[in-house]
């Protein structure tokens, strides 16, 4: 059996044209289903539907033997391991292309975040991406407290909690909509297919079978 963990939404929706590319068709749509685990056309094929930060934990402790996961996602469950995949006993075979946006800083559109850094100001920072902003703020030298949240970062300057938001930014709306402006854009980001290394060495041909047509599907 080839377990694949993903999660709903964009991830979900952009990884189907992949899998057809594998031969390989969902049976159940996870937004109207409630099962958490999901048969393919391939009866040695299933897919475990979980949550988007939860992905690389599945495929590292064997729940899946593979997973689509947001390159946020996987640093972040990395910073664990001094941000090295492989010492989290993963293996990140492939950049998919899919699910593409950026990380960047933002603030209230009536904070000066230039003349804040050159003065080395301190600057407290609201965000769910700890490992990326902490090691973004040090290469930069700037000083930063570091205020963790789950979601909806953007309300965080507006009610004056933190200066800044190290934040997604895909259309740029949601900044837009909350009155704030981009800043500094730290990464680009796209979906990686990461894989449990006893998985490969253990099921080596079917999970090279998936890889490559992920491949070939990505280069086309
Ligand atoms: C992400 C991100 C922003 C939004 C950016 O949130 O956190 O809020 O998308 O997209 P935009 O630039 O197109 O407006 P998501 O909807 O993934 O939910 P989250 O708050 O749980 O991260």
């Amino acid at each position: 059996m080839i377990t694949l963990a993903l999660s709903k939404g964009r991830i979900f929706e952009e990884t189907l044209p992949l899998l057809r590319a594998a031969g390989i068709e969902v049976l159940e749509d996870p937004e109207k289903s409630r099962k958490l685990i999901l048969a393919t056309n391939q009866s040695d094929v299933r897919v475990l539907v979980v949550r988007a930060t939860d992905v690389p934990t599945y495929v590292q402790y064997g729940g899946a033997d593979l997973g689509i996961t947001g390159k946020d996602t996987l640093l972040e469950h990395v910073a664990e391991w001094g941000g090295n995949v492989s010492a989290a006993g993963l293996y990140q075979p492939l950049d998919l292309q899919i699910a593409k946006c950026r990380i960047s800083v933002a603030v209230r559109a009536d904070f000066d975040y230039a003349s804040a850094v050159r003065q080395g100001s301190r600057l407290k920072v609201a965000t769910k991406y700890v490992a990326i902003a902490r090691d973004f703020f040090a290469t930069k030298g700037v000083h930063v407290d570091l205020i963790k949240l789950y979601g909806s970062m953007e309300l965080a300057p507006l009610v004056g909690m933190a200066d800044a938001i190290v934040d997604l930014v895909s259309t740029g709306n949601t900044l837009r909509a909350n009155h704030l402006v981009e800043v500094e854009h730290i990464m680009d980001i796209s979906s990686r297919l990461v894989v449990n290394q006893a998985a490969l060495k253990l099921k080596q041909a079917p999970i090279r079978n998936i890889i490559d047509a992920f491949a070939s599907a990505i280069a086309k």
